[in-house]
């Protein structure tokens, strides 16, 4: 057998999975309005993109130390202070091509054969393979489509096996974001079985309402039990530059150092350049297109309850919204083909982002408003004329 055994309990990426197929659709000359995409539909800030050119043509195009340079290290140290986490720039921060490669090396780095790993779900899809990646099992522990964390249902998920909590808040798919007392509770559970708490936290900057955020890593006993990833793609509208980070105590983040040694050296020298401009430069970029998502977000809570059939509770955080289908009768994944295949309109099954994401399909409003209110209309065509 050419392939290795571990493949047949890795699926491939649910979410590339659909966007692939409407790609295939456009190639071959149909309109497609997606909803399917994981991506700011903003461009890059202009100082951002400038400091990498600079940084190209100062000839600063060579391997970089496997954690990452110390300048842009000690850049994020200071803005994870801000977020009331104490960082050791030498020593407790990692720089990676993007928060996906963060996620790969913090699992690989801490996970045994065997061991368990409890996923509040519905979540990221690649939370799930890294895992598998590992060797480990991911137990699922539903949160519903608000990502409200259930403590009993959490507890009782607990066994000798358990090695690690995964929480990601704001929460892709659901845009739901866990209140400071919910983060807190994840963290006594992780002190009392002691536990390591993998924390994605890729959405903070986008949030609504004033809503707060609060990493378990801000809490004094959850800091040296947490790795916490997060990156650039989503804040500054980087995701093509692949530029993300970690932080965890020194012995997880060398583990780490080690495995991206072996697999990618560093993150690309001028992309790290880059990744110092985004956090020194105008943060006020991120309000702008927060404004102009919270815009988007209403309109399509909004459009969505007024088609019979589906409800959708109002996200907090991230651009997603995570309707309920229930009431259709079909699944998710029937109602996603089905829906790209007769109007056009691509859009992610629920089932992807684990089993309690059944009953439900994602949407992304990281895209026009034009593009989103054409979309919505065709989905309302579809549900009253289809299903
Ligand atoms: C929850 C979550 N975490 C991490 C990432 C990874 O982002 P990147 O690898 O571009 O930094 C994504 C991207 O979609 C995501 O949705």
């Amino acid at each position: 057998m050419k392939v290795a055994k571990r493949m047949q309990l890795i699926e491939p990426s649910g979410t590339i999975a659909m966007a692939e197929k409407a790609r295939e659709l456009q190639r071959a000359g149909r309109k497609i309005l997606n909803l399917d995409v994981g991506e700011p539909d903003f461009d890059t800030p202009e100082h951002i993109k400038q400091a990498a050119i600079g940084a190209i043509k100062n000839g600063f195009t060579h391997y970089t130390s496997s954690k990452g340079i110390l300048e842009l290290r000690q850049t994020i140290a200071k803005d994870l202070a801000s977020r009331k986490i104490e960082a050791d720039p030498d020593n407790e921060i990692i720089v990676t091509p993007g928060g996906k490669h963060a996620l790969y090396c913090a699992c690989m780095a801490t996970l045994d054969p065997e061991d368990e790993v409890i996923i509040l779900a519905p979540t990221w899809p690649t939370h799930f393979q890294c895992v598998e990646c590992a060797d480990a099992h991911a137990v699922e522990v539903p949160c519903g489509p608000s990502y409200v964390l259930d403590e009993e249902a959490l507890k009782n998920k607990i066994t000798s096996k358990s090695k690690m909590i995964l929480v990601s808040s704001p929460n892709n798919p659901t845009g739901g974001v866990m209140s400071p007392e919910e983060i807190k509770i994840i963290v006594d559970l992780a002190v009392d079985h002691d536990l390591l708490i993998l924390s994605d936290e890729i959405y903070d900057r986008i949030v609504y309402d004033e809503v707060e955020v609060r990493s378990p890593a801000s809490f004094d006993d959850g800091r040296e039990r947490c790795i916490v990833i997060n990156g650039f793609s989503k804040a500054y509208a980087m995701t093509g530059w692949r530029l993300g980070y970690a932080f965890a105590d020194k012995d997880v983040i060398d583990a780490m150092v080690t495995i991206q040694q072996s697999t990618t050296t560093c993150p690309a020298s001028f992309v790290q350049k880059a990744g110092i401009a985004a956090l020194k430069g105008p943060q006020d970029i991120i309000s702008k297109m927060v404004q102009e998502y919270d815009r988007r977000r209403k309109f399509i809570v909004n459009q969505l309850n007024n088609i019979q059939g589906l409800s959708c509770s109002m996200p907090r955080g991230a651009f997603y919204v995570f309707p309920k289908i229930k009431k259709l009768g079909i699944s998710s994944l029937e109602f996603c083909s089905k829906l790209l295949e007769r109007e056009g309109v691509s859009t992610t099954p629920g089932s992807v982002f684990g089993e309690s994401g059944e009953g439900y399909v994602r949407m992304s409003y990281a895209t026009s408003l034009e593009t989103i209110r054409e979309a919505v209309n065709k989905i309302k065509g579809f549900v009253e004329n289809y299903v």
